[in-house]
């Protein structure tokens, strides 16, 4: 009968475990996601330049060309994004996407290229 006590107890304990170390991680799983959304928006919507730096984008992943834009801080870069500049169209030429979609697309290639 004891034993049964304790091994209840020992279940329960378990049991909670993750629920536990689940909320302590969900900021950096939310960073995590959007990375991950972005990375999928990337391909749709900006590998066709990026990929092969066609037009002299900086290439996804190159950290001598990304390392001077990225000195400039994540708003110059979320503004370019948006409004576009130079051969860089306004969203890419997406203009059905969100600011959102497209910072996250940001925060992804930036996160490739450190
Ligand atoms: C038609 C080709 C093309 C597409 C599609 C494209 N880009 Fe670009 N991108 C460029 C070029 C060219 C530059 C370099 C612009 C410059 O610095 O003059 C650039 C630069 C950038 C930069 C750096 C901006 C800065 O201020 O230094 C970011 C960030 C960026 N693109 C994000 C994106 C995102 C996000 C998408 C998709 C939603 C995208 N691009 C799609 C051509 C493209």
């Amino acid at each position: 009968m004891k034993l049964g006590l304790v091994s209840v107890l020992i279940f329960s304990l378990l049991l909670s475990i993750p629920f536990v170390t689940g909320a302590a991680d969900s900021e950096s799983e939310d960073a995590a996601e959007t990375i991950a959304a972005g990375k999928k928006t990337y391909k749709e919507a900006c590998g066709v330049c990026h990929d092969a730096g066609i037009v002299n984008s900086p290439k996804l992943g190159d950290k001598d060309a990304w390392a001077p834009r990225i000195k400039k801080g994540m708003d110059a870069l979320y503004e370019t994004a948006l409004k576009g500049k130079g051969g860089m169209p306004a969203k890419g030429g997406r203009a059905d996407l969100s600011d959102d979609a497209v910072k996250a697309v940001v925060n992804y290639m930036v996160s490739q290229a450190k």
